[in-house]
């Protein structure tokens, strides 16, 4: 490995910025210190800006770090609400647990669910339309949250759960202020009853006893086969080792897993893609014309998705600018090298994706837009570890064909009817909140406009050919 000087950052080196916006805090760590810094405040952490430092904590060859350890306190407040999920439990039940649900994730079974995903998106269509009519602005958060959350329900339990949205919402804006307070080490423990302890408490169990009927629901009055959801594939899911299936309190801390991993990013996601198109007039034409041409005006199907190849590489590039997931956390279980530098078992190791993405030593010109940086040659010119919207190694997000499939799917469906336009004067994309995902601190205010098909879409002059 190149070798890759320490520096230490100052002790509490600008705490009032990491804690109000730490995906800068980590972008400017990187651009002062360099691609290996240790940070000492309320907790030390070494922030990793390199390739080769990736692979150590990610790929994880040698076995030296884990993920889930209760010395971490991001991971504790985690592990107090994934529990026995996926995405928090530990090594030897997180080993068969992913053996049995990676097949319920992969490309083909995703497929799976692009009907629902189209019908969705399109019955979106006349709700903006309407929006577009009145010509009103609102906040394209609440609008793109609403829209992931619905996809997300009708997937992954086949139910439209508009009627429980609120319910839902309750319950996982608390969770979420619970996961994003500020993981201050004693009071990240459960048996502290802080207000807030008490109330995600509370939330949970809420959540529980909604998911535990649903499961209960699914048992009794199996779906058929061409509508499963999520919690009936969990349910006929076998560990093919063992040929053990999974309990129902097991499947009910995945479905919470799966939406609290799954509904907010994409949601980011999607409101950032919405926000570069609108910065870009040159890259949202393109869009334009490739949805035109391919979809030549009529609905989105599943067999056009692979043709929306300019599409694909502006939501690559959405995610390389303005990542929705921002950290990864890892613990030193035995002492290692980094970059030719000892470090002590137990340290906490980070990775700031936003932080990476932006490296100019890996990705010229990173604050420019530019979707070609994903064309096919660029990539293999790239090392694997610059880019890590979905993590990498054995914990790489398991959601990632939903969640792009997803985004494809409404970015195309909407955008071949709608522009998005910035309805606010100022807005400082930098000014995030960066909590389970990165959002501009008060999202952003928008509107929609109804669109003509570009001339891709007009029918060649009839006098071509003609007699004169
Ligand atoms: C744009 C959307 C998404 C982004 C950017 C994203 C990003 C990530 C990242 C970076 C990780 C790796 C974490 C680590 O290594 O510590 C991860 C893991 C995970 N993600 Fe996602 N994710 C997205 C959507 C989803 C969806 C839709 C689901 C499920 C429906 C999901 C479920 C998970 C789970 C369960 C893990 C833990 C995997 C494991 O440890 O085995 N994610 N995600």
């Amino acid at each position: 490995m190149t070798k890759i000087p320490l520096a230490v950052a100052p002790r509490f080196y600008k705490p009032l910025l990491m804690a109000r916006n730490a995906v800068r805090f980590c972008n400017l760590l990187r651009s002062e210190f360099g691609d290996l810094v240790l940070s000492r405040g309320f907790f030390d952490f070494y922030l990793l800006n390199h390739p080769d430092l990736v692979a150590v904590m990610l790929l994880n060859k040698e076995g030296l770090v884990d993920r889930v350890n209760r010395l971490n306190p991001i991971y504790q407040r985690i592990g107090n609400i994934g529990r026995s999920g996926l995405a928090t439990s530990g090594a030897q039940h997180w080993k068969q647990q992913r053996r049995r649900i990676a097949p319920l994730f992969g490309a083909t079974a995703i497929r799976g669910f692009g009907e629902t995903m189209i019908a969705t998106a399109e019955s979106w269509l006349a709700r903006w339309d309407a929006l577009g009519r009145s010509g009103k602005t609102f906040n394209m958060k609440d609008e793109t949250n609403e829209l992931s959350l619905e996809v997300n329900t009708r997937c992954l339990f086949n139910t439209s759960l508009r009627g429980d949205h609120a319910r839902l919402q309750g319950w996982f804006t608390v969770m979420k202020e619970y996961l994003e307070a500020f993981p201050v080490p004693v009071l990240s423990d459960w048996r502290v009853p802080t207000p807030l302890n008490l109330r995600t408490r509370r939330a949970l169990r809420g959540f529980d006893r909604y998911a535990m009927q649903l499961i209960e629901q699914r048992r009794r009055a199996p779906l058929d086969p061409d509508s499963k959801d999520m919690v009936t594939r969990m349910l006929d899911a076998r560990d093919e080792e063992s040929g053990r299936g999974m309990t129902d309190e097991q499947i009910c801390h995945e479905m919470l897993t799966f939406l609290i991993a799954g509904f907010e990013s994409t949601s980011s996601a999607l409101l950032w893609t919405f926000y570069q198109l609108s910065q870009h007039p040159a890259v949202e034409a393109r869009v334009h014309e490739e949805l035109d041409r391919v979809l030549g005006g009529r609905g989105l199907t599943m067999e056009d998705l692979p043709r929306l190849t300019y599409t694909k590489r502006v939501i690559s590039e959405v995610l390389r600018q303005t990542p929705s997931v921002w950290f990864m956390a890892r613990t030193a279980i035995e002492d290692l090298d980094l970059g030719g530098n000892p470090i002590k078992k137990g340290s906490h190791l980070l990775l700031s994706i936003p932080a990476l993405h932006g490296h100019p030593g890996l990705w010229p010109d990173p604050t420019r837009f530019d979707p070609d940086r994903f064309l096919d040659d660029a990539v293999a010119q790239r090392s694997p570890n610059a880019y890590l919207p979905f993590g990498r190694g054995a914990h790489a997000c398991i959601g990632s064909h939903f969640s792009l499939q997803e985004l494809l799917v409404f970015t195309a469906v909407l955008c071949s009817r709608f522009r998005v336009v910035m309805a606010q004067q100022r807005f400082d994309p930098e000014d995030v909140r960066a909590g389970l995902s990165v959002y501009p601190r008060h999202g952003i205010k928008m509107r929609v406009v109804r669109r003509e098909l570009t001339s891709a879409r007009v029918p060649p002059p009839t006098t071509i050919g003609a007699p004169a």
